[in-house]
């Protein structure tokens, strides 16, 4: 099977056909769902629901090729992006590319990068050396301190025209996609009918030509999180505190391993 390219993901929009992007930080996870979607996305989410912090600012480019190394071995359909993290882009347009540079040699087939007209720079350098950029306005959480908060964006007549601007320079700067997180659906719908390529929404909207959701979440592992965004496909967490709960009990009743599992 062929890997998806950015000109698939552009033909997709062109005909109308939805996106469908999950993240995934291991291989396991990305065998799972390599074959149901369209992009895999190893987010620096990986900060909070891997690494257990509060947000995502302390993940580093060593984490993001590490894990990155681990998905692309299991991909063989789904286009993979990966997420540049904080500091690795803002600093300077070269540290850009050399940073960028390391995630596609672990196998990344484009990157991610946070921010509106502020980068557009950097998303221009980038392309034009034949890295393919995502890019990501709204809710950026890389500016969790910033906005104050993991907060819904988007919601003056303001912050509506600049975001809809952002998105358009970060396409004329050659951004193949643009992940819009938690901003309503009406200004999602409006940026995505203004823009050739295609938009991913996380919070957004039905209107949007995507939808991007961190796997865990979808997968309901934190029975804590439920933002109004999110829609939970299952509830692993008590499936596996279940199971655990129940190989503890055989194990401590001397019921496993038993003959079947045993050697002789
Ligand atoms: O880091 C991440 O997982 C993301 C998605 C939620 C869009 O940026």
């Amino acid at each position: 099977m062929k890997r998806l390219t950015i000109l698939d993901l552009q033909k997709k929009k062109d005909q109308k056909e939805k996106l469908v992007a999950v993240t995934s930080y291991d291989a396991t996870f990305a065998s799972l769902v390599d074959a149901s979607v369209d992009l895999v996305l190893v987010g620096d989410s990986l900060g909070m629901v891997i690494q257990g912090h509060n947000n995502t600012l302390s993940v580093s480019l060593e984490d993001m090729v590490y894990h990155t190394k681990a998905v692309a071995r299991k991909l063989n359909h789904a286009h993979l992006v990966s997420d540049m993290p904080f500091l690795t882009y803002q600093v300077s347009k070269e540290e850009a590319v050399r940073n960028a540079g390391e995630l596609l040699k672990a196998g990344a087939q484009s990157v991610k990068v946070e921010g509106g007209a502020e980068i557009c720079e950097t998303v221009r350098h980038l392309t034009r050396l034949g890295i393919p950029v995502m890019a990501h306005v709204g809710l950026t959480p890389q500016s969790v301190h910033q906005l104050g908060g993991f907060l819904v964006q988007g919601k003056g007549d303001a912050q509506k025209d600049k975001l809809l601007r952002d998105a358009k320079h970060l396409e004329e700067a050659g951004a193949y996609a643009v992940v819009l997180e938690s901003i309503p659906q009406e200004l999602a719908l409006n940026i995505t009918e203004n823009l050739k390529v295609p938009t991913i929404g996380i919070g957004a909207g039905i209107g949007c030509d995507g939808q991007v959701l961190v796997i865990y979440d979808l997968l309901g592992m934190d029975p804590n999180f439920k933002p109004k965004f999110l829609k939970q496909y299952a509830y692993l967490a008590s499936d596996i505190q279940k199971a655990v709960q129940a190989y503890a009990r055989e194990v401590r009743e001397e019921k496993f391993p038993t003959e079947e599992h045993s050697f002789h």
